[in-house]
């Protein structure tokens, strides 16, 4: 099939056969298919690595899985994830090679980008990331007054941010506790300012975080960072070095900045800033946890890709997660998918997922062009359990929309917990194993009555159930888990942009906000004329700068 061809989702055989399906299955409940299936609950499971995944839960029968696979196979979607494990160049719009999967390779791996072994290279980084991880921990790497570093604050934006945060919070048991690590990424000054209001400049090392070494925020808080640097130090540009490492692809950038290159650790242009954080880009991550610990993380992540590339199509974790995305949400007009970990230690994974979902698959025209006529990628959103229980949770159980919902919990708790009732894990898992089951099954009219409930407040207290989610469950949080967790959702998204015949490595999106944002700036500072501005934005910036006397 050509590629135009192949991006007329909606009107391929595979797609009106799920259709049709679809009608076909009606309100068909999760009640009924647990009822004609006994075994349904070990049956519907998966086991990838340390994750067991339990998909029982969702709205599909035999048939419904038989036919995405079918319109998987139709999509060729094994083909371009063969392509991409191979380094072809499938981010068409950028001309790149899309190669995360070669940051967890191990050392004797061949891949080849324009013919190069790509391999090599990536271990040389690790083991360049690994001794300097080494000095910082010991206490070897000193700064420019002789004291050693305990502060560590990396400064990025996006994938040069969330990434190294997020795994940061996840594998915060496994940190060295005598140092101190902030993340720095809005452009607002107070995130700067909060992070080092009570740092001595003496013991702080910045890592300044930013593929292209061009973005405004970073280049922003990096300056500001290296004055409060130098003032705090009553030093000259010479305390820099001791001060300021860089992980970028941008050699000529880092030096202009004025941190010398010896310092940089290096990345490629194969490598999406959404992917990244296995890369130099993790080097913050690497100090907190140490070498070993971070190589045990990649071996989770190589784990998973293993999986997604060999394992047939019936058994494969991504590409059924992926499937059912699409399915809610062509069929059952999904628009979001909430992700719900019940771990502390998870707090920002939701927010990491947001961007490695919506930014890659975030698109309304397909690889040639054409705008798409189905829908792509859903809002993702979610926050630890059990919190979000005692927000949100109303809406998912009673409101009006399909939301799909990950819960991911752990058997064990990593490290100590606070003294108290020693059952505090269990209370956390058994809300975690309810939540999906009221989700799924709810609760009668019938069985609301027979408690006695008055009339009147019977249709408040059902729930109609019928809401799919998957479970994920682990042993426990460790890093070749979290390494795991994130190959499969990063397989997930691919699955999804193969189908949805988008390109899930670009993000042109994003480029407006930051050229029209470059065009009002001198606008707000009373320097520029505002000519051209619509109606809104100009009494919206006059009214700004009338606050600010300008
Ligand atoms: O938001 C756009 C984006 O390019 C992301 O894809 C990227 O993660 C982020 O900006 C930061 O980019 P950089 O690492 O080049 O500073």
């Amino acid at each position: 099939m050509n590629a135009t061809g192949r991006s007329r989702l909606h009107q391929m055989p595979e797609w009106t056969a799920l259709g049709k399906h679809r009608e076909q299955l009606g309100q068909t409940h999760l009640r009924e298919l647990f009822a004609a299936d006994a075994a349904r609950g070990t049956t519907h499971a998966l086991r990838v690595g340390d994750l067991h995944l339990d998909y029982s839960k969702h709205l599909v029968t035999e048939e419904t899985l038989t036919l995405l696979r079918e319109l998987a196979a139709a999509r060729d979607v094994a083909g371009l994830r063969d392509a991409m494990f191979r380094g072809e160049k499938i981010n068409t719009t950028e001309d790149r090679a899309v190669l995360h999967t070669a940051l967890r390779a191990p050392r004797d791996a061949v891949i080849e980008v324009d013919g190069e072994n790509v391999v090599p290279g990536v271990h040389a980084v690790l083991d360049t990331m690994a001794a300097f991880s080494e000095k910082v921990r010991s206490g070897e790497w000193t700064g420019h007054t002789g004291r050693r570093v305990r502060n560590i604050v990396n400064v990025g934006i996006g994938g040069s941010d969330l990434g190294p945060a997020m795994a940061y919070e996840a594998l915060r048991s496994y940190t060295a506790r005598d140092l101190t690590f902030r993340f720095v990424s809005n452009v607002d000054g107070a995130d700067l300012h909060e992070a080092l209001r009570d740092l001595d400049p003496a013991e702080t090392l910045f890592i300044i975080a930013s593929k292209t070494f061009t973005t405004i925020e970073t280049i922003t808080n990096a300056t500001s960072a290296r004055e409060w640097l130098l003032t705090g130090l009553s030093a000259g540009q010479e305390a820099v070095a001791k001060h300021f490492v860089a992980l970028s692809t941008n050699a000529g950038k880092v030096a202009d900045f004025g941190i010398d290159t010896a310092n940089m650790f290096e990345f490629w242009d194969w490598v999406g800033g959404r992917y990244s954080y296995d890369s130099a880009i993790g080097l913050s991550l690497m100090i907190a946890i140490g070498p070993e610990r971070f190589r045990e993380m990649l071996d989770g992540f190589h784990l998973v890709d293993e999986h997604f590339r060999t394992a047939p199509a019936e058994a494969n974790a991504p590409l059924l997660l992926g499937l059912l995305g699409v399915w809610y949400g062509a069929f059952f007009d999904a628009q979001s998918h909430a992700v719900l970990p019940y771990s502390h230690y998870l707090s920002k994974f939701t927010a990491y997922l947001q961007q490695l979902d919506m930014e890659s698959n975030g698109k309304s025209v397909d690889r040639d062009g054409n705008q798409v006529e189905w829908q792509t990628g859903p809002v993702v959103w979610g926050t630890p359990g059990t919190n979000g229980q005692h927000a949100y949770y109303q809406l998912i159980h009673q409101g009006t929309k399909t939301i799909p919902a990950d819960f991911i919990g752990f058997a064990r708790p990593v490290g100590e917990l606070p003294p108290g009732p020693a059952a505090q894990h269990d209370l956390l898992m058994a809300n975690f194993f309810a939540q999906t089951q009221a989700l799924a099954f709810g609760k009668t009219a019938e069985e609301v009555r027979a408690e006695g409930v008055p009339e009147e407040l019977v249709p408040h207290k059902t729930f109609r159930g019928n809401h799919p989610t998957t479970t994920i469950l682990a042993d426990e949080l460790t890093p070749s888990v979290l390494g795991q967790l994130i190959a499969l959702y990063e397989h997930k998204v691919f699955v999804q942009g193969a189908i949805w015949h988008i390109d899930s490595f670009d993000q042109w999106g994003v480029e407006l906000g930051k050229v029209l944002a470059r065009e009002i700036e001198p606008v707000l500072t009373g320097g520029g004329p505002g000519e051209g501005l619509d109606s809104s934005t100009a009494a919206l910036t006059a009214a700004y700068r009338a606050l600010r006397g300008r």
